[in-house]
């Protein structure tokens, strides 16, 4: 399957759309359910960062999703214009809460470690008052 590009305005009563994409592009490339549960939460916390800590007075104002499907993984794009962010400090900070308990977590900075917790690999990239957010799922072996 070849890349499916959308463009959504960044605002939040638009998230769901990019959840009924995703189930479609996942269930047409196999994934179980639990797998596609996955990566519509950690999706729909990626956007939910575009709307909460992008630009919102940006007249064209939109986010990007990306899906790049291959034999044996999804890799989505979420894109956003919006102020740089500390993102390494971001990630290094969630990483170690998948060890430890669910009462350790700080209130907000959730959407973070719960990307990590549920997709296979995370990134994030800040420039140019752009980020990209990458999201990277691998099939579950069936056999
Ligand atoms: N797209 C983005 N643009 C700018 N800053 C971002 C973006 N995504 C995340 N951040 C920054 O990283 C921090 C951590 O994000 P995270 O989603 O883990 O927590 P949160 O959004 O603050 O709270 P929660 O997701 O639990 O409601 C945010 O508080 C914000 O400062
Ligand atoms: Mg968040």
């Amino acid at each position: 399957m070849k890349d499916i590009r959308l463009q959504i305005p960044c605002r939040a009563d638009y998230i769901d759309i990019v959840r009924v994409c995703l189930y479609s592009i996942a269930s047409k490339l196999s994934f179980t359910y639990e797998e596609i549960e996955d990566m519509k939460v950690a999706v729909s916390e990626a956007c939910n960062n575009a709307v909460l800590h992008g630009s919102p007075e940006l007249a064209d104002n939109s986010i990007d999703i990306r899906f790049q499907p291959s034999d044996t993984s999804l890799t989505i794009k979420v894109t956003n214009k919006g102020p740089a962010f500390p993102h390494d400090e971001a990630l290094v900070k969630a990483a170690p809460l998948q060890e430890g308990s669910i009462r350790d977590l700080p209130v907000g900075g959730l959407g973070i470690f719960l990307m990590q917790a549920l997709m296979d690999e995370v990134a994030v990239e800040t420039k140019d008052q752009t980020t990209v957010v990458t999201l990277m799922k691998t099939k579950k072996q069936t056999e």
